[in-house]
């Protein structure tokens, strides 16, 4: 029999999530293991059951007792524009006093604003800037994120934010999954001539970041290539030809759509097979029905409605009816949310999406994972898996959701390793382990 590194035992509730992605009606089965263990090697799981059968076969060093306490995976968050210079605290207070988040885009802030910022700041400053909001994440519990590009708009900073996030990713523990997104705004030189941004976009940028991919991502996969398909932002067709060219070359996809107006970017989005269409607070009746049909995950971001004081949230019902499969995320970035916390995304998703703690859970974990395409590595506890797992200090699951504006999470494992016990760092950088 292996032999394991780390042994926890005596989980109140051990929430397996396995199974895979859930989809429709299936969201919110958490496969509830009571007095659970799970033994890991190295940085994988190789068992998971009751915790009697467990600590008699396994006889690790470490062995964390997680009585009284809920062990599930570490949460997924799945859309994020973790890289930026600077805050829009003033802009925060222009919408207080009136102004919308796209009036104030169209007057040159906005996007536009961390654009300007983000284009005078070093590689070296710009992970300075990230790092305290990735120990952030960790400690409330996110053990992989996807993290965008999208505040260069110009070739040279695109590629800057691209090695921001593949560094970061390497010095860990937070996992990160990388996005292009150069289609996040039409950069100011552009006004007028927006054609021509998404011709550079398709004929420059694109090929340059495959072609330089083997350089900033090493033997990683392709980074996924992503649009903001909005008015004021990339039109439907404009948002075609972008996301055609990625396809022949060989990217993954995503959107942002429906979040003010629907265009019929998830509908664009299912036809080409994107692995996820975020946002989709306005999403067409029929684009919903597609959805559900596909294989195309559908990310809700409820911290955005929320952040602009809207009303609006994603129908997660009308998702979950047309059997789509649902995930949730932060859409952590300077302008509507900046929020590292899942756990508040969860609060917020049983509020306003009316999701129960159960089906939050699963968004957040393996539903998240699927949505960037690593649900065979991540989002579940599973022999065979990566060890990342997170304990909270609360015996019941159904404390996330409920609970909001604090902190549950207790330890966090990433692959086998203990980034955070007691709510305290026990991490090395693995860069300056080396
Ligand atoms: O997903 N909607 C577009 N992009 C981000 C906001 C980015 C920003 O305001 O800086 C979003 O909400
Ligand atoms: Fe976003």
């Amino acid at each position: 029999m292996a032999q394991a590194d780390l042994l926890i035992t005596n989980a109140s509730q051990l929430l397996t999530l396995a199974g895979g992605p859930q989809r429709g009606d299936q969201l919110g089965s958490l496969s509830v293991i009571e007095e659970g263990a799970v033994a890991i090697a190295g940085s994988g799981i190789i068992e998971v059951g009751a915790s009697g059968d467990l600590s008699q076969r396994y006889k690790p060093e470490r062995i964390i007792d997680a009585s009284g306490r809920v062990v599930l995976p570490g949460f997924v968050d799945p859309h994020t524009h973790l890289i930026w210079a600077g805050d829009r605290a003033a802009e925060f207070e222009m919408r207080l006093s009136g102004m919308s988040y796209m009036q104030i885009m169209a007057a040159g802030g906005g996007i536009r604003a961390t654009v300007h910022a983000t284009r005078k700041t070093s590689l070296e400053d710009l992970k300075a800037q990230a790092r305290p909001r990735m120990r952030m994440m960790l400690a409330h519990g996110t053990t992989t994120a996807e993290t965008k590009t999208g505040y260069g708009l110009q070739t040279e900073t695109e590629l800057r934010m691209l090695r921001a996030i593949m560094q970061l990713d390497d010095e860990g523990p937070l996992e990160l999954a990388p996005t292009f997104l150069g289609a996040h705004a039409i950069p100011p030189e552009y006004d007028g001539k927006e054609d021509d941004y998404v011709t550079l976009l398709c004929d420059e940028m694109l090929p340059e970041v495959k072609m330089q991919w083997k350089s900033i991502g090493g033997d990683r996969d392709l980074p996924f290539v992503d649009v903001f398909c909005e008015e004021g932002a990339f039109s439907l067709e404009q948002t075609r030809r972008i996301l055609e060219s990625a396809l022949a070359l060989g990217f993954p996809l995503k959107i942002h759509a429906d979040e003010f107006k629907g265009l019929g970017g998830t509908g664009l989005a299912v036809e080409l097979g994107a692995a996820s269409a975020d946002h989709l607070v306005h999403t067409p009746k029929q684009d919903i029905l597609a959805l559900g049909r596909s294989n195309t995950v559908a990310v809700a971001l409820p911290c955005t409605p929320f952040g602009l004081a809207e009303t609006s949230y994603t129908p997660a019902a009308a998702f979950l009816e047309a059997g789509a499969v649902l995930a949730l995320a932060s859409d952590l970035n300077p302008g509507t949310a900046w929020c590292e916390s899942m756990q508040f995304v969860l609060a917020l998703a049983c509020r306003y999406m009316h999701l129960t703690p159960a089906q939050a859970i699963a968004a957040a974990t393996i539903n998240a994972a699927a949505a960037i395409r690593r649900e065979d590595r991540i989002g579940s506890l599973e022999p065979g898996k990566q060890a990342d797992l997170i304990i909270l200090s609360v015996a019941d699951y159904r404390h996330l959701g409920y609970r909001f504006g604090g902190n549950l999470v207790d330890t966090v494992i990433k692959r086998g390793e203990i980034a955070i016990e007691g709510g305290q760092e026990t991490w090395t950088s693995r860069r300056s382990k080396s």
